[in-house]
């Protein structure tokens, strides 16, 4: 029988030559999105789980990502160098988050001698949430663990309990740190004055043309257009192959993976904006 692997990929990936994917068992399908970054010497092991990753995460160099079940992970993650990410049990990682330089997320334990009577031989499943963000470097998070949306847990946090959205946890073991402020939500209003602040300083550098509205933003480099939205209802024109909404309540955007709207992805998603495709 043979242990090729299927790698199914889209555009625009930058996949280091030296990334490797290794079997473990028989490999499952590996299906990767479009404009991803994945760095020198990351290791992904495919078991019959499988694994599949979405569009523009970036893996950061000599990661790890080892097991036998499935591994998920949405769009826009970031993952710090050196990271170890078990998918022996099940491993989800949802949209936008961010999986800080050295971090260790376990989804089995094992290696107790049965015939001795320990206990722990399982595999679990550990899910992270939308946003989540395991913050600078050097955290473990335990089997059975979901981490909520737009959670936190601080350098060196060992997470060994579900943390509830919007909480922020530290600390060996992980507790919660009640009186950190994450942050201040904003309306949409706010969002579209940002959004314009930003429309100014990508177009500037580039001398695009761009007109602001009350409701929309819209900008072009001659050939592609990109307008966004303050609300999410759908254009009936303008919808085309040169053309990217995007959709402020929604955080959705139409993608159309022209270069303007690669370019101002670019400029967006590190720590400005991220949009989920439709
Ligand atoms: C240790 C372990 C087996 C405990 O699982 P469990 O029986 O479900 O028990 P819990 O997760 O509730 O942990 C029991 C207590 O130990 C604490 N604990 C677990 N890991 C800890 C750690 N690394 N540091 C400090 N405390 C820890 C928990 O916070 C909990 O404390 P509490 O009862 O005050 O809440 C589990 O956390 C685990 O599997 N860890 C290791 C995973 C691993 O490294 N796998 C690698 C492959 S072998």
């Amino acid at each position: 029988m043979g242990l090729d692997i299927n790698v199914q990929q889209g555009q625009y990936n930058d996949i280091h030559p030296t990334v490797e994917f290794i079997p473990f068992g028989k490999p499952g399908q590996v299906r990767i999105g479009d404009c991803n970054t994945i760095g020198a010497n990351v290791r992904i092991f495919v078991g019959p789980g499988g694994i599949k990753i979405g569009d523009w995460n970036t893996i950061h160099t000599g990661t790890t990502i080892i097991g036998n079940g499935p591994f998920e992970m949405g769009h826009n993650c970031w993952v710090g160098q050196n990271a170890y990410l078990d998918h022996t049990g099940t491993l989800l990682i949802r949209n936008g988050v961010t999986i800080g330089v050295g971090t260790h997320i376990w989804t089995h334990i094992a290696r107790g001698e049965q015939l001795e009577g320990w206990r722990y031989n399982v595999d679990e499943r550990v899910e992270l949430q939308d946003d989540v963000w395991l913050v600078g470097g050097g955290s473990y998070v335990a089997p059975n663990v979901t981490m909520g949306r737009r959670s936190v847990a601080l350098a060196l946090s060992a997470v060994t309990h579900d943390v509830p959205p919007d909480t922020a946890v530290a600390g060996v073991p992980a507790e919660e740190v009640a009186d950190l402020v994450l942050r201040t939500p904003l309306d949409l209003n706010a969002k579209m004055a940002l959004m314009e602040t930003w429309v100014r300083e990508f177009c500037a550098d580039r001398k695009y043309p761009f007109t602001v509205q009350a409701s929309n933003i819209s900008l072009n480099n001659g050939t592609h257009v990109i307008t966004i939205l303050k609300d999410s209802y759908l254009p009936t024109t303008g919808i085309g192959v040169s053309s990217t909404f995007f959709h402020l309540d929604s955080k959705h955007y139409t993608k159309r993976l022209t270069p303007l709207e690669r370019e101002f992805i670019t400029f967006l998603k590190a720590n400005r904006a991220r949009f989920i495709p439709a």
